[in-house]
């Protein structure tokens, strides 16, 4: 990590403002025991006002200042928005939308990922800021562009379509084997030549799902081409850490992050809570657990999230009391070492005005500076947890390509989300007090004793075979419905669903059978069930839970030394609580905390010779802490943690 302890941070953009704020912002920053801060993020057209013009001299004095303040900077290479100048003399860099229209500069990011204009300009840059800043005393880590792809990681334009190309070529080596791969005698779409093959912009039909699927493969790999081009040049200017922030969040998904993991020398996520979703929070804590399994259960940053409201959703709602400080104890639960907001000081001017900061436009006789004040005090008084691992015998495994294939233009119900599987069966765990870890489906699973499978609906055939043998080797396996369907190429997998798991659940689907949104059925076992059924039948597994009809919904396999269940439909809630109560039982899970409606949160970290349980009470009434002992939080030994309250208990080690 690389500011010591539990750090605090923030993204700090002095650009908006003159000099003698930039004093007060370090003196306010030493107040609030700010540690990082995130410099020259869009910091472009100030370091090159005009093509070839440098101008290093704010920048400079803000490093120095922040130095000499005692404050470390995780430095942006300052790429991630180009300058006016250079998409007026170049217009080709700009982006363009699936239906062929060209983004234009205003906004932000406004770049295409293959253009190699925008590759050469953004390389010139940053080898300047490497190597002047390289090996500056405050510089404690490299911050790539900024948020890659949140706005541009899909680009349909003629520089992109070549790229494309090229990333085919690569994949296939022969134009037959894409033809293959992508099922192009259907409807005619058989390709003779490269140069015939296009971006999938909009088209009168449905589009080809293996090409729409290769795309956002491409999309991927090309905005990790561009952190590599920028991350190789960092590293000949200096020795600091390199990472960038990712987005694990409900609303972007075009990134495929199991493959930019590895390349981070520090995992950062940016975080928000997003009120269009039914439960803000239970999406929080599945994002935490999900961004943990990116650093492969070390210890990763919170690299934003913000101290109020943000202003980019229909209703920006403020936080309530202590609710900044509950969201960033859970995202510490689960195993950040570093808590960082966007951003330091609320914008007086730009189209993020209206969001919040940790010094909000008031200034700092507010309740919003006064927990600002209060969450530096507490992760100074939890320093001790850094470098300690939360510990799961659970893994929920998820992937990038089963959301983009899944949701693809024609599928059997445009209801069934697979975030919506992914987050019903993560909330059923975190209601029972279990700790999941969030892993890819290429995952090593030996070590759980519980591996739940929702809406993994495309799977290769090597991870399909160690799902299974992890199975017939002793372990239990939870399947929900739409998984297992189609290979890599998105071609299903012929002789019943679901596929690549019907040995292993020991069921056959005939046919799905989807029904009508606000439709429900009630299964024998009591519980609701909707958007989802099934022609299911029996081979081999026995029938736990079946429909008005008689034909199974849930069902149990015995195989091989393991059990796997699958669930053919989409359970309300309660019922997919108890299922996943009497899978864990079964299974042997214990759980961390006790069974809630999710307000209570109970995580552990543990390190060699110490352990510590987190109790996060979203709550308005006390709770009892599953363990009594000495709460680093408020100094005390404690035996409950009042409503809206959070402990951390220092656990006494056998
Ligand atoms: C993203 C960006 C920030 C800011 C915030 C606002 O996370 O990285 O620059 O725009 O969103 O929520």
């Amino acid at each position: 990590m690389p500011v010591p302890g539990v750090s605090l941070g923030c993204d700090y953009n002095p650009e908006q403002w003159s000099p003698d704020v930039w004093r007060e912002d370090v003196a306010l920053m030493q107040q609030a025991g700010v540690g990082l801060v995130a410099v020259n993020i869009f910091g472009w057209s100030n370091l090159e006002p005009s093509p070839g013009k440098h101008h290093f001299d704010d920048l400079d004095e803000v490093l120095d200042l922040l130095h000499a303040g005692g404050i470390r900077v995780n430095l942006g290479t300052g790429t991630s928005s180009p300058p006016p100048w250079l998409s007026a003399r170049h217009p080709e860099i700009l982006p363009v939308a699936i239906d062929g229209t060209t983004r234009f500069p205003g906004g932000r990011q406004a770049w295409c990922p293959s253009s190699p204009v925008f590759r050469e300009r953004t390389l010139d840059l940053v080898e300047r800021v490497a190597q002047r800043y390289g090996n500056h005393p405050a510089l404690a880590l490299w911050h790539v562009s900024n948020e890659l792809g949140c706005h541009n990681a899909l680009c349909y334009c003629e520089n992109s379509a070549v790229a494309f190309r090229t990333w085919l070529r690569d994949r296939y080596q022969s134009i037959e084997a894409l033809n293959d791969a992508w099922g192009t005698s259907f409807w005619s779409q058989r390709y003779g030549d490269w140069d015939e093959i296009q971006t999938p912009r909009l088209a009168l039909s449905l589009r080809n799902p293996g090409q729409l699927v290769d795309f956002q493969r491409f999309s991927s790999d090309e905005l990790l081409g561009h952190y590599r081009a920028e991350t190789a040049i960092l590293r000949r200017n200096s020795s600091a850490p390199v990472t960038t922030n990712f987005m694990v969040t409900a609303h972007i998904r075009n990134l495929d992050y199991w493959s930019w993991a590895p390349e981070m020398d520090i995992v950062a996520n940016d975080h928000y809570l997003d009120h269009r979703l039914g439960n803000p929070t239970a999406e929080l804590s599945f994002a935490a657990d999900l961004t943990r399994g990116l650093a492969g259960g070390r210890p990763w940053m919170l690299m934003e999230q913000a101290a109020g409201a943000v202003n980019w959703q229909p209703h920006n709602l403020a936080k309530a009391p202590g609710e900044m400080i509950r969201n960033s104890l859970t995202h510490v639960a689960r195993g950040a070492d570093s808590v960082c907001f966007f951003q330091w000081r609320a914008s007086a001017q730009g189209a993020e005005k209206f969001h919040s900061a940790l010094l909000p436009h008031a200034g700092t006789d507010t309740a919003a500076w006064r927990d600002v004040l209060r969450l530096s005090e507490t992760l100074q008084r939890i320093g001790e947890v850094a470098g300690t691992a939360v510990v799961s015998d659970v893994a929920l495994l998820f992937s990038w390509e089963s959301w983009w294939s899944s949701e693809g233009e024609a599928r059997p119900s445009q209801a069934v989300t697979y975030l919506g599987q992914v987050h019903a069966t993560h909330r059923a765990l975190r209601e029972l007090g279990v700790t999941v870890d969030v892993v890819s489906p290429d995952a090593d699973l030996s070590g759980y004793r519980l591996v739940v499978v929702p809406g993994l609906y495309m799977v290769g055939d090597a991870a399909a075979e160690r799902i299974t043998e992890y199975t017939r080797d002793g372990g239990h396996l939870l399947v929900t419905y739409f998984s297992g369907i189609v290979d890599e190429r998105d071609r299903v997998r012929l002789g019943g669903y679901p596929g690549a798991f019907r040995e292993v659940l020991g069921v056959l689907s005939e046919e799905f059978a989807p029904m009508p949104p606000g439709d429900e059925v009630r299964l024998s076992n009591g519980a609701t069930a909707t958007l989802w059924t099934e022609r299911l039948r029996l081979a081999g597994a026995a029938s736990v839970a079946s429909g008005p009809d008689g034909t199974p919904a849930i069902t149990r396999n015995e195989h091989g030394d393991g059990t796997a269940w699958y669930v053919a439909t989409e359970l309300d809630p309660r019922g997919m609580r108890d299922l996943v109560r009497n899978v864990i039982t079964a299974a042997g899970v214990k759980a961390v905390g006790p069974e809630t409606d999710g307000s209570v949160e109970v995580i552990r970290r543990t390190g060699e010779g110490r352990s510590y349980l987190f109790v996060i009470n979203h709550g308005t009434t006390p709770v009892a802490c599953p363990v009594a002992g000495y709460d680093l939080v408020t100094a005390e030994h404690i035996t409950t943690v009042v409503g809206g309250g959070i402990a951390v208990i220092r656990e006494e080690k056998a």
